[in-house]
């Protein structure tokens, strides 16, 4: 029994989830209700859909005027499908919080 239990919990301890994603690529830059480097995750869950999450995640350079910014700094990151998937979600959690 014990062990399943050990078993099961490495087992979540390995799954990619939204927060992993978030330390390992933005948190130096983003903080999530906090103004860092770049803009905090609750400001930008309040004024942006998934889909437009994900389109600047994956080329800031593309999107960044379509966005009002007058350029970008933001680093071009490579991250997968299922990341992008998992980090736009993480962000949009953060709507309406303080
Ligand atoms: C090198 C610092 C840096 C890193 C790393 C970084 N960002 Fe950014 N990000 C910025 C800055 C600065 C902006 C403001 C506009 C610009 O410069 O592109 C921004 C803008 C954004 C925007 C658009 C904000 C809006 O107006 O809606 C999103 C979404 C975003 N970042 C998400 C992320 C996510 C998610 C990660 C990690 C996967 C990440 N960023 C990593 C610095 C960074």
């Amino acid at each position: 029994m014990i062990f399943i239990l050990l078993f099961t919990t490495s087992i979540f301890a390995n799954e990619l989830t939204g927060e992993k994603v978030f330390k390992t690529y933005c948190w130096g830059c983003h903080h999530q209700t906090a103004m860092a480097f770049g803009p905090p995750f609750n400001e930008i869950a309040n004024k942006r859909t998934k889909a437009e999450i994900e389109a600047y995640i994956a080329s800031p350079k593309s999107m960044y005027e379509a966005f009002g910014y007058k350029r970008t700094v933001m680093t071009q990151l490579h991250l997968s499908a299922k990341e992008l998937d998992l980090i736009s979600d993480y962000i949009l959690s953060f709507k309406g919080k303080k």
